[in-house]
């Protein structure tokens, strides 16, 4: 550890923000290379008198730091760590990084079960980083879940995150395309929930340097409209859910209404699309009859 002057490191700060890049960003480096959290951080700016300890020097932390304003590079990336609801999560370019609207899912989840309720089966398609499902599974230690992706260095990272934030053991990683690990479990979940890839092709193509050039297209692209893997998740959902069972899905800002007359060809009642926090219908929810 590395012991340097409050006002030191505050005059460091003010030096790199205004190189560019934006605050949150600052806080990922800090914390997760640093070894500094947001909340010390506020601490400082009350006691700018106090010495800080961090787990690298200022140099080494400058540099990751011009790394991400030159290349356009994800600071989580760059730091191999990102900050999810409570949850700290190792990332890197095979995984997605999970994006605060996702959060809601789980909120959703929460809502329409209970946090008390006992048995829960769920599954989660395309987990990624292991965001969605591990904050299920920490919700409730009751609640059992099966996590799957197509990738196997995405399901390597989740499983990490898994062990990393948590001593339970309900929540296993399955490989394989979408329903497909799923088979031994026809009829028989509760829940699935999926924020599957759902960029149209052209969308995708003038996405920013920063996602493009960095995060995964097979987590992004969802075919030329879009709604290639929605549809087949829908699709093939009466065959796994329970009766009754709730199938959760995020989709694109524009494709709410798209994605409520799937639910409803498909035979699912209840469906609703939810916004997120900035009112836009970012998830569609239904039941199988
Ligand atoms: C939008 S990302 C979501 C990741 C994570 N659940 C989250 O919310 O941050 C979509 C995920 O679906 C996975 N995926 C893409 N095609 C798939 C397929 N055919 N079958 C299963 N998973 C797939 C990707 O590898 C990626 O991890």
């Amino acid at each position: 550890m590395l012991s340097i002057s409050g006002k030191e490191f505050l005059f460091w700060k003010k030096k790199q923000l205004s190189k560019g890049g934006d605050f949150q960003s600052f806080v990922v480096l800090i914390d997760c290379v640093g070894g500094i959290s947001e909340s010390d951080l506020n601490l400082l700016m009350i006691n700018p008198d106090d010495n800080l300890f961090l787990k690298k020097n200022l140099d080494y932390l400058e540099s990751i730091w011009e790394d991400h304003l030159l290349n356009s590079s994800p600071i989580q990336y760059l730091c191999g760590e990102t900050f999810w609801r409570d949850l700290k999560l190792k990332v890197n370019d095979k995984v997605l990084i999970p994006r605060s609207e996702t959060e809601l899912i789980v909120d959703i989840v929460l809502k329409i079960f209970g946090k008390k309720s006992k048995k829960l089966f769920f599954a989660e398609l395309g987990t990624g980083s292991g965001a969605i499902s591990i904050a299920l599974a920490l919700a409730n230690p009751f609640w059992n879940g099966i996590a799957t992706d197509i990738d196997q260095d995405a399901l390597d990272i989740a499983t990490k995150n898994y062990k990393y934030n948590s001593k339970q053991s309900n929540l296993r990683f399955y490989c394989g395309h979408w329903w497909n690990p799923l088979e031994a479990y026809k009829g028989k979940l509760d829940l699935a929930i999926s924020n599957p890839p759902y960029i149209p092709k052209k969308t995708y193509e003038k996405l920013s340097k920063e996602v493009k050039n960095f995060e995964p297209k097979i987590a992004l692209l969802g075919g030329t409209d879009g709604l290639k893997h929605i549809r087949e998740i829908i699709q093939k959902a009466p065959f796994y859910l329970k009766k009754r069972g709730w199938l959760i899905l995020e989709n694109h800002f524009d494709q709410g209404e798209k994605v409520k007359q799937l639910f409803i060809e498909n035979k699912f009642t209840s469906v609703e699309i939810v916004n997120d926090l900035s009112g836009i219908g970012r998830f569609t929810i239904g039941r199988y009859k």
